[in-house]
C-alpha cells in the first residue's frame, strides 16, 4: 500500500472547523451588538396622528372609578369615571419610559406598573414615581350615550 492512499487530507476537517468557529463568534456578535445598538439608539416613536376617536362603549356602561384603555390612533389611551362621575381621557403611554398605564380602583387614581408611577385622574398630573411629566390630556365629550375622545376641545 502506498502512503498516499492510507492518509487523509486534514485540510477539509480543518476548514470545517474554521467555518463553524467563525460563523459561532460572528452569531455572537451579531447578537451581541444588536440589542446594544438597539438600546442606544431607540426606534423612534411614531407620534399619533388620529385627532379624535369614537368609543364603543356607552357612557352608562362605565362605572365610577374604572378606567378603559383604548386604542388612540397607534397609541394607547385611558378613559377614566372618577368618582365623582367625571370622564376625562388622557394618553396611557407612561411619560416616564412609555410603558402603558392602567387606572387602579384602591388607589382610585392612573398607575404605571413598570416603576410605580402615579397620575392624577382629573388632571394627569404626575404626583408619584419616576414619571417627569403629566400624560397629555384629551377632550372628552359624550353625545347622548355614545362617548368621543379628541385632542382638540370640542366646537
Ligand atoms: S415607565 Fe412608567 S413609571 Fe417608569
Amino acid at each position: 500500500m502506498s502512503q498516499g492512499t492510507l492518509s487523509r487530507d486534514p485540510l477539509p476537517r480543518r476548514s470545517l472547523l474554521n467555518w463553524f468557529l467563525g460563523t459561532g463568534v460572528g452569531a455572537f456578535m451579531v447578537s451581541t451588538l444588536y440589542p446594544v445598538t438597539r438600546f442606544l439608539i431607540p426606534p423612534r416613536v411614531e407620534e399619533s396622528s388620529a385627532q379624535s376617536v369614537a368609543l364603543d362603549v356607552k357612557a352608562a356602561e362605565l362605572r365610577s372609578n374604572t378606567g378603559r384603555v383604548f386604542k388612540f390612533g397607534k397609541q394607547p389611551a385611558i378613559l377614566v369615571r372618577t368618582p365623582a362621575g367625571e370622564l376625562h381621557a388622557f394618553t396611557a403611554v407612561c411619560t416616564h419610559l412609555q410603558c402603558t398605564v392602567q387606572y387602579r380602583e384602591d388607589l382610585q387614581h392612573i398607575w404605571c406598573a413598570c416603576h410605580n408611577g402615579h397620575f392624577d385622574p382629573v388632571t394627569g398630573k404626575n404626583i408619584g414615581g419616576p414619571p417627569p411629566r403629566p400624560l397629555e390630556e384629551y377632550t372628552v365629550s359624550a353625545r347622548g350615550d355614545r362617548i368621543a375622545v379628541s385632542r382638540s376641545a370640542p366646537a
